[in-house]
C-alpha cells in the first residue's frame, strides 16, 4: 500500500485584517501546502451575542481558503466558552482540588461534566456543523481542542460530583458493594448512601486510594462522552469526513484509546523542545538536545497516537520555532523542522500541519514562532517547509509502514494507579514506559505502541512496562505467546480496587512468571541497588522487589536475591533498570526474539517505512547512515550533518 503524506497549517483569519487572507490562501498553496485547519478558538467571534450568530465573516474566510483548493480542517469552538455563556451559566466552571472555580481570561475554563455545558457545547457544534457540514473544502473535523491541556481533565465542581455519584451507582449498584470495593472500614470511611460521596479532594490526609482511581476513570469517561457527544453531531452532519481530535505530548490524564476509539484518526501536537525542557531529562540530555528535543520524544508519540488511531495518525501542530509556554524555549536547529516533519511520516503521518501560519503579534501566544514572521516575511521554518514540499513530490507516494516487530503496552491506568500510589516519589510510570522505549529504538528497534487489549500475535517481541491491574484474558493471552514477553515491576500487583492482590504480586501473573513478591522497597535517588548479570555490574533504580521462587535469577541483586527471571518465555524484572542494564536486558530479548539490532546511542534513530529506510540525525555532530555502501539514497546521503535525513531503499529486510 502507498500514500501521498500531506502538510498543513493552522490558521486564524479572525487574527487578521481581511485583506491578508487571499494573499495568505495563495502563499499557502503556492508552498504546497494543501490542508488547514481554522476555527477551534471562535466562539465569542461567531456568537458574540447569546443566539446571535455572525458567520459572514467565517463564510469569506472558508471561501477564501476553498478557492486555493485548500482543504479545510473545521475546529468545534468548545474549548473557549464565550464570556455571555460564563457569565449567564457560572456553573459550567471547572473547580480545581481546592474547591477554587476557575475563572474566564484564558482558555478551557469549562467542566466536562456540567449538562448546561454540554448542552451548550452541542448547540454550537450543531449550528457550524450546519452551516458548513457539506461545504465541498471542508475534508476533516476537530473536536474542540487540547482535551485536558492546562491541567484541565479532572473537575471537583458541583456538577462533577453529581455525575461521580451517578457513575458509581452504575458501577457498583449497592453501597455496601462500594464500601466492599474501596476498604471503606479504613479510618470509619464507611458511606450509607450515594448521595453522601464527594469527590476526593480537600481531604486532611490522602483520600481513599480506590476512590480516587475510580474518580480518575470517571473522569476520564467523561471526556469520552463529551467528545463523542461532538462527534455523532458531526457524523449526523458532515458525513464522509475525517473527524480528528488533537491530542497532547507526555498527557496522560485520561485513557486516550478510549477517547480515540470514536474518532477516524489521531492527530497530536509535536513540540519536541518545549517537551524536552519540561519533562524528566537530565540536565547533560537538557544540554545536548536542547535545539533538536529528545530523539526519542516525537517517535514516542507518533508511535503511540498510531496506535490510538488504529493505524491513522496525524500531527496536527508542529513545532515551527521557539515556542512562548516552556520554562526556557530555545530555538531549533536549522533543519530541525524538516527533520521532524520526515520523521512524522516514516512514522505514518497522513498529515503534517505547522502551527501557525504567522506569529501573531498581540495576545498570549505572541513570543511563539510561526512559519512567518509578524511582517509577513518568511521565518526559518517556512524555506525548510518549501524543501520538504518539494521532496514529497518527487518522492511520493510512499509506501505505507508495516507492523513493526516490538509491541509496547501501554496503559493509561497503569500511569493513573501509581501516580495514586507511587510509594517513591520518583516512581512514573509513564517514565519507565519511555525509557523501554527509547531503549528499543537505542538498538534500531521499530515499536508499536498498543493497548493491552490489542491482537500482541503478529510481535516477535512484546514490552509491558508494568501492568498493575492486569486480569486473567491478559494473562491468558500472554501465555498464548511464544515470543519473549518482558514484564516490568509491580505488573499484576493490584486488583481492580487497588489492593494488594490476594495471592501476592503480580496476581494473576504468578503462575505466568513463577514468582511471587513478599516485600517492596523504594529507593531516593541517593541510592542504587547493586546487580550482577554474568561477570557485569549493572543497577537497579528507585524500587526494588523481593522474591519468593523456584527458578533461578538471570540477575542478582547483591544479596543473591533475583533482579530478572524467566519462565519460559515470560520474563519479570523486579527493579527500576538504570539504562546500561535495561539495554542489556533488551538486547538479550531482541537476541532471543531474533531481531537484528544495532547500537544508536550516537543520536541517530531509524524508522522504517515499507522497503524505505529513514535515518534521522538528532546529534550536534555529523554521521553516518546506518545504510549499506551501495544504497540508494532517496534523500540526504551516508554522511549525515547535524539535524539532517537520509532516506535509502532496502534491497531485503
Ligand atoms: C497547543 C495548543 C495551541 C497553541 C500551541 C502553542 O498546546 O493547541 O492552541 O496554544 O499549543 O504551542
Amino acid at each position: 500500500m502507498t500514500a501521498h503524506p500531506r502538510l498543513g497549517v493552522c490558521y486564524y483569519p479572525e487574527h487578521w485584517d481581511e485583506d491578508l487572507w487571499a494573499t495568505d490562501a495563495r502563499a499557502m498553496a503556492e508552498l504546497g501546502i494543501s490542508r488547514v485547519r481554522i476555527g477551534e478558538f471562535t466562539w465569542s467571534h461567531i456568537e458574540p451575542h447569546p443566539g446571535r450568530f455572525d458567520w459572514e465573516w467565517l463564510d469569506r474566510a472558508v471561501e477564501t481558503l476553498a478557492g486555493e483548493n485548500l482543504g479545510i480542517i473545521m475546529g468545534t469552538p468548545t474549548a473557549c466558552p464565550p464570556k455571555w455563556l460564563v457569565d449567564r451559566h457560572p456553573e459550567i466552571l471547572a473547580c480545581d482540588a481546592r474547591g477554587q472555580q476557575r475563572k474566564f481570561g484564558s482558555r478551557r475554563h469549562y467542566c466536562f461534566s456540567s449538562p448546561v455545558y454540554r448542552d451548550e457545547a452541542a448547540r454550537i457544534v450543531t449550528a457550524m456543523a450546519s452551516r458548513y457540514g457539506s461545504h465541498h473544502a471542508v475534508v476533516a473535523w476537530q473536536t474542540d481542542n487540547e482535551y485536558g491541556c492546562h491541567d484541565t481533565t479532572i473537575s471537583y465542581s458541583a456538577a462533577a460530583a453529581e455525575a461521580f455519584r451517578n457513575w458509581l451507582k452504575l458501577r457498583y449498584e449497592n453501597i455496601q458493594a462500594l464500601n466492599k470495593a474501596w476498604g471503606t472500614v479504613f479510618w470509619s470511611q464507611e458511606y450509607e448512601d450515594f448521595a453522601q460521596i464527594d469527590p476526593p479532594c480537600s481531604t486532611v490526609t490522602e483520600a481513599t486510594p480506590a476512590h480516587r482511581l475510580d474518580y480518575w476513570r470517571f473522569s476520564s469517561d467523561q471526556v469520552a462522552s463529551f467528545n463523542a457527544m461532538q462527534v455523532d453531531i458531526l457524523r449526523r452532519l458532515s458525513p464522509g469526513r475525517d473527524i480528528v481530535h488533537n491530542f497532547m505530548g507526555f498527557y496522560t490524564e485520561f485513557d486516550h484509546f478510549a477517547v480515540a476509539r470514536d474518532l477516524d484518526v489521531a492527530a497530536w501536537d509535536s513540540y519536541p523542545l518545549g517537551f524536552t525542557e519540561q519533562f524528566w531529562f537530565s540536565e547533560p540530555q537538557k544540554r545536548e538536545y536542547m535545539r533538536q528535543g529528545h530523539p526519542d520524544i516525537a517517535a514516542f508519540h507518533h508511535d503511540l497516537y498510531r496506535g490510538c488511531g488504529r493505524g491513522r495518525m496525524w500531527v496536527m501542530e508542529q513545532q515551527p520555532g521557539p515556542v512562548n509556554w516552556a520554562a526556557f524555549n530555545p530555538a531549533p536547529l536549522p533543519g530541525m523542522v524538516r527533520l521532524w516533519t520526515w520523521e512524522a511520516i516514516a512514522h505514518g503521518a497522513e498529515i503534517v500541519s505547522y502551527f501557525r501560519w504567522r506569529q501573531v503579534p498581540f495576545a498570549q501566544e505572541q513570543m511563539h514562532a510561526a512559519l512567518n514572521l509578524p511582517n509577513n516575511k518568511p521565518d526559518v521554518a517556512y524555506l525548510e517547509v518549501r524543501q520538504v514540499t518539494e521532496e514529497i513530490s518527487r518522492l511520493a507516494p510512499l509506501p505505507t509502514a508495516d507492523i513493526a516487530p516490538v509491541a509496547l503496552v501501554f496503559s493509561y491506568e497503569a500511569d493513573w494507579l501509581l501516580q495514586i500510589q507511587p510509594q517513591a516519589k520518583t516512581f512514573r510510570w509513564l517514565r519507565l514506559a519511555f525509557e523501554m522505549y527509547e531503549g528499543l529504538r537505542n538498538l534500531g528497534l521499530d515499536v508499536d505502541i498498543v493497548p493491552e487489549d490489542h491482537d500482541l500475535s503478529p510481535y516477535k517481541l512484546v514490552i509491558v512496562p508494568s501492568l498493575p491491574i492486569a486480569d486473567n484474558k491478559f494473562a491468558n493471552a500472554l501465555q498464548q505467546l511464544s515470543v519473549p514477553v518482558l514484564l516490568g515491576p509491580r505488573s499484576g500487583s493490584k486488583t481492580t480496587n487497588l489492593a494488594i492482590a490476594p495471592e501476592l504480586p503480580p496476581g494473576s501473573l504468578s503462575a505466568l512468571t513463577g514468582v511471587t513478591i513478599t516485600r517492596v522497597e523504594s529507593l531516593a535517588p541517593r541510592w542504587k541497588e547493586t546487580v550482577h548479570v554474568k561477570e557485569r555490574v549493572f543497577h537497579g533504580l528507585t524500587w526494588r522487589e523481593h522474591i519468593e521462587t523456584s527458578l533461578s535469577p538471570l540477575a542478582a541483586f547483591s544479596d543473591g536475591s533475583g533482579a530478572w527471571y524467566r519462565k519460559d518465555h515470560i520474563e519479570y524484572l523486579a527493579t527500576w533498570p538504570d539504562q546500561e542494564f535495561l539495554h542489556y536486558i533488551l538486547s538479550e530479548l531482541a537476541l532471543r526474539a531474533g531481531l537484528g539490532v544495532q547500537n544508536r546511542d550516537s543520536g541517530v534513530r531509524t524508522r522504517d517505512k515499507g522497503m524505505i529506510r529513514f535515518a534521522f540525525n538528532y546529534s550536534t555532530e555529523r554521521r553516518k547512515a546506518p545504510a549499506p555502501p551501495n544504497a540508494e539514497f532517496l534523500l540526504g546521503a551516508q554522511d549525515m550533518p547535524p539535524a539532517s535525513v537520509s532516506a535509502w531503499r532496502l534491497i531485503s529486510k
